[in-house]
């Protein structure tokens, strides 16, 4: 493991908001979703589902279902990712609607960092009306939509990052 080449795709990755048309390869496409194929999920039951959508009017949809954040339908490809508690749900009770949030939004978060790797940009949607996007989607009743990562060939340089800073987060408990 390359702990140096590790903590520069953490500090290097942002979000984008500004892509280029190109479309992303199949192969790459293939990557992210083995990946998120990987990630722990709660009881290794992955209780989440991931849909793609590249067709132009159903992006148009996906903006005016969040806040008109018009970049959404930029990107050439939205991966939706969703809770799917009813894969857990016998198991682990009232507790699994929590975990299969958690499931959905460690794979996107996968996602979000194996695109960057393969040199693609993405940002991280969590602003829409869950209704609207299970409506467009047509997503399965007792599913749910966590977060939409546009993914595509950034056409922007970001600015600055500021943060709380790492000994801000830390709260010692003896
Ligand atoms: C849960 C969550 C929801 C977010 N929702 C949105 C959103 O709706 N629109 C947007 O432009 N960015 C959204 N973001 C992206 C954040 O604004 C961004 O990650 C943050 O400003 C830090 O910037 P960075 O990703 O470049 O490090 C969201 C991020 C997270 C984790």
């Amino acid at each position: 493991m390359d702990e140096k080449l590790f903590f520069e795709l953490l500090s290097k990755r942002r979000s984008i908001r500004v892509f280029k048309s190109d479309p992303i390869e199949e192969s790459k496409l293939s990557k992210i979703l083995e990946v998120c194929n990987l990630a722990p999920s709660s009881g290794g039951l992955q209780t989440f589902e991931i849909y793609q959508i590249k067709n132009k009017e159903m992006k148009e949809r996906l903006v005016s279902a969040a806040k008109d954040q018009t970049f959404v339908a930029q990107a050439p490809l939205l991966l939706v990712f969703c809770a799917n508690p009813s894969r857990s749900v016998e198991r682990f009770g009232e507790r699994s609607q929590l975990f299969s949030v958690q499931d959905a939004t460690i794979a996107a978060t996968y996602a979000q960092l194996t695109a960057y790797v393969l040199g693609l940009s993405t940002v991280w949607i969590g602003a829409f009306d869950e209704k609207r996007v299970s409506e467009i989607l047509h997503i399965p009743k007792g599913q749910r939509p966590v977060a939409i990562l546009p993914i595509g060939y950034e056409n922007e340089k970001p600015k600055e990052k500021t943060t709380r800073g790492a000994k801000d987060l830390l709260h010692v408990i003896n």
